[in-house]
């Protein structure tokens, strides 16, 4: 007898709509979980539009299509003029929230304590945090990605394992077109793979590692077959149905 050949490990391929969107993109969402129920089962993709379409968006959701935020704040509610809770988010259909965006850290002055209270506040909430690191050109040319990234998961990551995804996204391939090689890939996700099993044992070893950063339907499937890549944080590609659903058909 034979062993039957390994099931593919599960892949996220998650999109970030960043600031793009208003009512007449749901159509694009409605197109996407049509499509997504054709995708292979190890396949989940998840849509985070401006918090405005989260909760028509997860009207249209379906199946294998789940609809995330792009941030939220730690506290529970109060007086936060324009902020919206983890509680209001999971309450308009959301399942999952990007954490620590490198956009957030560096326009919005997000350290890694305030990306981890809310990744906890996330995880509180019922939902998946998406937590993401990366280091900026300077640092890689300095030599320093590894103790950046190392840097930011301690100070970033929340107590628990559960409902937990990283996204290693070098601020450098964010937007640019440039992306490193598959095999830096997966040299720096297996040295975060190390880190969350140093941190929760075996726990660690499920949490899924994204890679992010310029990832389009031409170089998705070197990408996300790269060894210790478990999918993919999307942003551009993400906004029309066909690059993103290209991108989920090579994972
Ligand atoms: P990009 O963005 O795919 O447009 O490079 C990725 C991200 O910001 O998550």
């Amino acid at each position: 007898m034979t062993d039957s050949p390994a099931a593919p490990r599960p892949h996220l391929i998650a999109g970030n709509w960043k600031m793009h969107g208003t009512a007449t993109a749901l159509a694009e969402i409605e197109a996407m979980a049509a499509a997504a129920a054709s995708l292979p089962p190890h396949v989940t993709v998840a849509v985070c539009p401006p918090a405005t379409l989260i909760h028509r968006a997860a009207q249209v959701a379906r199946g294998r299509l789940v609809i995330g935020a792009q941030d939220v704040h730690a506290e529970p509610c109060g007086a936060f003029t324009g902020c919206v809770s983890a509680e209001m988010l999971q309450d308009a259909g959301a399942t999952l929230v990007i954490v620590g965006h490198s956009e957030r850290r560096t326009d919005c002055h997000e350290t890694d304590a305030d990306v981890r209270a809310k990744a906890i506040a996330v995880q509180a909430a019922g939902m998946t945090a998406i937590v993401c690191i990366g280091e900026t050109a300077a640092e890689r040319d300095a030599g320093t990605a590894l103790t950046v990234l190392n840097s930011q998961l301690d100070g970033s990551l929340p107590g628990s394992a559960e409902r937990l995804v990283v996204a290693y996204e070098p601020v450098w391939a964010v937007g640019s077109g440039l992306t490193p090689t598959p095999e830096q890939i997966t040299g720096l996700h297996a040295a975060i793979r190390t880190n969350l099993t140093a941190r929760y044992g075996d726990a660690g070893e499920r949490v899924a590692i994204l890679y992010g950063g310029s990832v389009k339907p031409d170089n998705a499937a070197a990408l996300l077959g790269a060894d210790n890549v478990s999918g993919a944080l999307v942003g551009g590609a993400s906004l029309t149905a066909a690059d993103f659903l290209a991108i989920a058909r090579a994972a």
